[in-house]
């Protein structure tokens, strides 16, 4: 059955991350981020996908660096305000109520609450007229003490299955969750 690619990418559930960058006077920026992905195992390098124009693209190009936090539960609702279109020099994070923390090998920060953290370098970039895809190095992976216990882990990163970014309600299902309906593509 052939489907449309609204219908279809249903079945392609994304990470839900926050990716945070600094400009070059240090103001740290941060957004929701899913087209995110591992380039192969074990993650030497991780991929995200930007529409233009992003305050995130425009830092990573500048200053070299970016985080991705894994987000789960805890925070889930303050990261996704970080969505809002704020201007260039507000720092989302406060705004957003989104403790921070240093990171280890990068200047932007992380966020308290995600579940791990990838901090990564700029590698390369493939441009097009409508997207950017940032190649970045990986240079330090960290799960979060916070909801590690006897080697477990207490909160499970989430996953997002979007009808659209920004219906973000009913967004966040386990995979076993999505609905089953779907509409064929009309020929
Ligand atoms: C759950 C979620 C996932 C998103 N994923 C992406 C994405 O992968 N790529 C992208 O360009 N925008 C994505 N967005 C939209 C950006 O987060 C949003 O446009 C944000 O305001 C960009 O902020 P910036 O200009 O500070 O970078 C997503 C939004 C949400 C709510």
């Amino acid at each position: 059955m052939e489907l449309s690619p609204e219908m279809f990418k249903r079945f392609l559930p994304l990470p839900v991350t926050v990716i945070t960058t600094m400009d070059v006077q240090g103001v740290p920026n941060a957004a929701p981020y899913s087209c995110v992905m591992p380039i192969l195992r074990p993650l030497p390098l991780i991929a995200i996908a930007s529409a233009l124009p992003r305050d995130t693209l425009r830092n990573i190009r500048s200053t070299g660096e970016f985080v991705v936090n894994v987000m789960g539960r805890p925070a889930f609702r303050e990261a996704m305000k970080c969505a809002r279109e704020y201007p260039p020099e507000v720092n989302e994070l406060e705004e957003a109520g989104l403790e921070t923390l240093p990171s280890k090998r990068v200047g932007p920060p992380r966020v308290r609450a995600a579940v791990g953290w990838i901090e990564a370098t700029l590698d390369r970039e493939v441009t097009d007229e409508r997207y950017a895809l940032i190649i970045g190095r990986v240079v330090c992976s960290e799960m979060n003490d916070l909801y590690v216990r006897n080697e477990k882990l207490t909160e499970l990163p989430i996953t997002l299955v979007m009808p659209h970014f920004r219906a973000l309600g009913e967004s966040v299902a386990r995979r076993d969750e999505i609905e089953a309906d779907i509409t064929p593509m009309q020929r």
